[in-house]
């Protein structure tokens, strides 16, 4: 059984999980308007597997014998002026939800949860390979700055970019 301390902070991260699809939703959408498929279909998947992120918590609340609250979301308020803005507001989320997850471990740790600790440890091994991904795109994008032809190429290799940061292909 969840303490009602845990299952608050799990809730909170569930919410937190559904903000990131929302907001990988919206970067795609504005991708694949501007014409950039690769990067949109790269944010699409990003936003399926933070859906991903939020159903395995939905799941593992309630069958501790908790309750998983779904609330309501707000519309993501993103910046963007340019592929840098957009891909650095993509690095300092990640960096915001590694933090949470480390916070929510030691919540469980001080509860004496371990079964939730060890839960969280997926969490906290995918984290590195989200954060390790969002820098590497982000200091790709910083050296092509404007240049429309490297803004071509890069498009392009998102297209087998996958969110763990493995090339679909090849
Ligand atoms: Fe589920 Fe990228 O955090």
């Amino acid at each position: 059984m969840l303490s009602d301390t845990m299952q608050a902070a799990l809730n909170e991260q569930i919410k937190a999980e559904a903000e990131s699809s929302q907001i990988y939703l919206a970067m795609a959408s504005w991708a694949e308007v501007k014409g950039f498929d690769g990067i949109a279909s790269f944010m699409f998947r990003q936003s399926d597997e933070e859906r991903m992120h939020m159903l395995k918590l939905v799941k593992y609340v309630n069958q501790r014998g908790g309750h998983a609250i779904i609330s309501s979301l707000d519309e993501p308020k993103l910046d963007y002026s340019s592929f840098q803005a957009l891909f650095r507001q993509l690095y300092r989320h990640e960096v915001k939800v590694s933090e949470s997850i480390n916070n929510l471990v030691d919540i469980a740790l001080s509860q004496k949860d371990y079964a939730t600790s060890n839960f969280l440890q997926w969490y906290v091994s995918e984290q590195i390979e989200e954060e390790a991904t969002a820098k590497v795109i982000l200091d790709k994008i910083d050296l092509i700055g404007d240049d429309k032809g490297g803004l071509y190429l890069f498009d392009n290799d998102m297209k087998n970019f996958t969110a763990a940061g493995h090339n679909i292909v090849q």
